[in-house]
């Protein structure tokens, strides 16, 4: 008779079924500050404290000074699927708190011994002693109101996890990355941390993201970045960027909240990294402060199990929100290279007022004109349209210069021109009209044959720019009228560059050749270093750049601005 073999399947006993879930939420010590923040927060805490040992392998300790727990309450928050903050699953659809499964406090509880210290009012409060999931004791205390949860020996029965914890100080870095988010998220909120009993953040209440960066991380770091605030549709896109010429000088730092949730979204940061595609070096990755404010209902936030990732309904449509402003942010004239510390100044330092003026307010100087037709140099007549045009200097034959209220700014000519002409020749690739001019006695070109073969490929985007050519016979072109972007353009010269550019050029995608294209041409047209400026000239140019989408880039990623504030140049010379 066959004997029946033993049962292979059997429930887990509840204790381990908890360790198991455990494992999902409480990854490691961070993983512990981050849920016990949250619980702070969606408390309403003004305050929260926290006290870290070892990495938070020996303690980890936070207090808050939110609306506390009565004693039934306290012992039931323990218990798997114990909240407050839902009631049903419709609940879910929109909800504003960070907790809403009742896992956090039971997973860590199953892990670690744990302390939980709460009053819902000033006087007498409960404490709850557990250890392994079990709770051993409950009794009172007198607190002020408000909750003080205390893990210690993280782990301490389950061994597996114990053994993939990091050392303390990458179990540390790992707690300031969670800390330093919720502080740039929440800056209502005041926050103290301590490692070891030494006090490493100490933040009040700053209301400006700006000024929570200040105190995080300096006010040289966060007076150099840049403002971005842009709505399109329900999207609301805030923050503040790195410059494109400080890309890559410092430590990256990334940072997206969503309706005031940090999380991780690599969509979202490819979005803005992509808008400052043509401001800095490919490769090169820039700093990001975001905070993105979409309806409650287009976004689910209970896709991850440590509510790291979200879910949006229409993820295109936010992203080209991101995208848009970011772009928006770096085609000011603010977004140039800034030496000296800028017109930011943090709290206390900064006079009375304390508002933001941009570091230099063009459009103060400049009502909004409509994007010059004419050729860049034929404006010189058009003065009305640049009477609002500071008085330019050209310097070193290379630089136009204008002074303002807050310092000096200096604009690289060639680069500016660079810009002007590559976003014009890129529109009338995109369709536009280029205005040619037929040549007196048509030009012969002889080529090379990775050259001729460059052209071959490139023959119709060169004649949407205004080219004619023909062929005539073996590697000799027949130029019969070419684009006329200023007096002195050199047809031939940039015709024969940009072909030795452009040779074994097999780019794919028709808006990357007409990219390519576009910014070899006008590198190779615009005007040179060297080449002495008309003060017609630099008007025009600075009204033609002023017009851009992008006007303090080249499109090879360098700065085309660069502002020299009073502050910096009084420090040189010992004024302060
Ligand atoms: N610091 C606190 N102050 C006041 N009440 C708290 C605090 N921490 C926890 N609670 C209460 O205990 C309950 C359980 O907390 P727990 O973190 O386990 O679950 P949650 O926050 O509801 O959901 P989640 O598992 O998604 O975090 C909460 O719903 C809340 O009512
Ligand atoms: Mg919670």
């Amino acid at each position: 008779m066959p004997v029946a073999s033993p049962p292979r399947i059997a429930v887990l006993p509840s204790a381990v079924a908890d360790q198991i879930a455990a494992g999902e939420v409480v990854e490691r010590p961070a993983s512990v500050v981050k849920e016990l923040i949250e619980n702070a927060l969606d408390a309403d805490a003004t305050s929260i404290e926290l006290a870290i040992e070892e990495g938070g392998r020996q303690l980890i300790r936070v207090s808050d000074d939110g609306c506390g727990m009565p004693r039934d309450d306290a012992v039931l928050s323990l218990e798997r699927h114990a909240t407050s903050k839902i009631r049903t699953a419709h609940d879910l659809v929109g909800v504003r708190s960070f907790g809403f499964r009742g896992e956090a406090l039971a997973a860590i509880c199953s892990v670690s011994h744990l302390e939980l210290e709460t009053a819902p009012d000033d006087g007498v409060g409960t404490i709850v002693r557990a250890a392994g999931g079990v709770v051993l004791e409950v009794g009172e205390a007198a607190r002020r109101r408000g909750t003080t949860v205390k893990v210690s020996r993280l782990f301490y029965n389950a061994p597996a996890r114990l053994k993939f914890l990091r050392g303390a100080r990458s179990e540390w870095r790992a707690i300031l990355d969670v800390v330093g988010a919720m502080a740039l998220t929440r800056r209502d909120v005041r926050v103290a941390l301590t490692h070891d009993g030494k006090a490493v953040l100490t933040l009040p209440a700053a209301p400006r993201l700006r000024d929570r960066l200040a105190a995080v991380y300096g006010t040289a770091f966060a007076g150099r970045l840049l403002d971005v605030d842009d709505v399109s549709g329900t999207t609301h896109v805030a923050g503040l960027l790195e410059r494109p010429a400080d890309v890559g000088t410092a430590t990256r730092r990334v940072f997206v909240s969503v309706n005031q949730r940090a999380v991780r979204d690599q969509g979202l940061v490819r979005a803005a990294e992509a808008a400052y595609r043509s401001t800095i070096p490919s490769g090169v990755r820039p700093t990001m402060f975001l905070e993105i404010v979409v309806a409650a209902d287009s976004v689910d936030v209970n896709v991850h199990p440590a509510k790291a990732e979200v879910r949006f309904r229409d993820r295109w449509q936010i992203e080209r929100a991101v995208e848009t402003a970011v772009r928006r942010a770096l085609g000011t004239f603010d977004a140039g290279a800034t030496f000296g510390r800028p017109a930011w100044l943090p709290p206390g330092l900064a006079p009375a007022p304390a508002a933001t003026p941009p570091v230099v307010d063009l459009d103060a100087l400049a009502s909004p004109t409509s994007p010059t037709e004419d050729g860049l140099f034929e404006a010189e007549e058009a003065d009305d349209a640049s009477s609002d045009v500071p008085p330019l200097t050209q310097l070193h034959r290379t630089y136009m210069m204008f002074e303002h209220d807050q310092g000096v700014v200096l604009i690289d000519q060639h680069s500016a021109h660079e810009r002007v002409l590559y976003e014009q020749f890129l529109r009338t690739l995109e369709g536009g009209e280029q205005p040619s001019q037929r040549l007196l006695f048509p030009m012969t070109l002889h080529l090379g044959p990775a050259e001729a073969d460059a052209f071959e490929q490139h023959r119709e985007l060169f004649e949407q720019l205004g080219f004619e050519i023909e062929g005539f016979g073996g590697h000799t072109l027949l130029v019969r009228a070419v684009p006329m972007p200023h007096p002195r353009f050199d047809a031939e010269r940039c015709l024969r560059e940009t072909l030795a550019t452009l040779t074994g050029d097999r780019e794919s995608g028709a808006h990357a050749r007409h990219e390519r294209l576009a910014a070899t041409v006008a590198c190779k047209a615009a005007i040179k270093a060297g080449d002495l400026l008309a003060p017609g000239e630099m008007r025009a140019l600075f009204v033609a750049l002023r017009d851009t989408t992008l006007p303090a880039h080249d499109v090879h990623g360098r700065a085309t601005i660069v502002h020299l504030t009073w502050d910096e140049i009084e420090r040189r010379f010992g004024r302060r």
